[in-house]
């Protein structure tokens, strides 16, 4: 294991530190969130008992290899906290995510949780969120005008995610789309704008979400 992975491990597994006895646990999507699962699985069977809710058909596999069982989110009345990773996060905690493509449920998620815990590893602090794609769910129907409306509003590309077998779609059977993003000066009021767009479902802008950010630091990092 390389130096960057053993710290986004160690990251991982401090957010995993922090999930209490008898709590209700979200679980985000992606390797990071994936990298600190082994550590979770170690304390349930050490005795920490945790409700788990997944955000997303990887990550109910990924907990499901290691023995982790996980409930839908209807059948909890709260969730204490959750833990997530991120693609970009700027000096406000403002972040890109999705690029997994389930960013519609991590918000969901999210926006419940009484905390939220973010863990990235160095190489995804930015001095300012953009010079990427930014990630959008879309409804299928009329797919085409939404995605234009939205090249109208940023200026710029738009793509439908496309896998081996035609577009990819989310969990939730919407497609996946991105548009470019140059800069970025208002994250809050590009999330607003893109939002009044009939058919767009969700950006993978999250802004007022972090309570709490992990940065893994390969230099500080033990390699295992
Ligand atoms: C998935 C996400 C992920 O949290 C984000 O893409 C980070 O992934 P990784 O931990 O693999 O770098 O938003 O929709």
């Amino acid at each position: 294991m390389d130096r960057t992975e053993a710290a986004k491990r160690d990251a991982a597994r401090q957010a995993f530190d922090l999930v209490e006895q008898d709590s209700v646990l979200g679980l985000g999507t992606g390797s990071t969130v994936e990298a600190g699962l082994d550590h979770l699985a170690a304390r349930i069977a050490e005795g920490l008992r945790v409700t788990c809710i997944p955000s997303s058909r990887r990550t109910t596999a990924a907990a499901a290899e290691r023995g982790i069982g996980v409930v839908d989110l209807a059948e909890v009345g709260q969730v204490d906290l959750c833990i997530d990773g991120a693609d970009q996060i700027d000096r406000d905690h403002r972040m890109i995510k999705g690029g997994g493509g389930a960013h519609l449920r991590e918000k969901c998620l999210a926006r419940i949780a009484r905390q939220r815990v973010y863990v990235a590893d160095r190489g995804k602090l930015v001095e300012r969120l953009g010079r990427t794609w930014l990630p959008l769910e879309i409804l299928p129907y009329g797919a085409q005008f939404t995605l234009q409306a939205v090249a109208r509003i940023v200026g710029t590309e738009t793509r439908l995610r496309r896998g081996a077998y035609g577009p990819l779609r989310s969990d939730n059977g919407n497609l996946l789309a991105d548009c470019w993003i140059d800069t970025l000066e208002d994250p809050a009021g590009l999330d607003r704008t893109l939002h009044a767009v009939p058919g767009l479902l969700e950006t993978g802008l999250f802004v007022g979400f972090v309570d709490r950010l992990i940065v893994g630091d390969p230099d500080a990092a033990p390699i295992r």
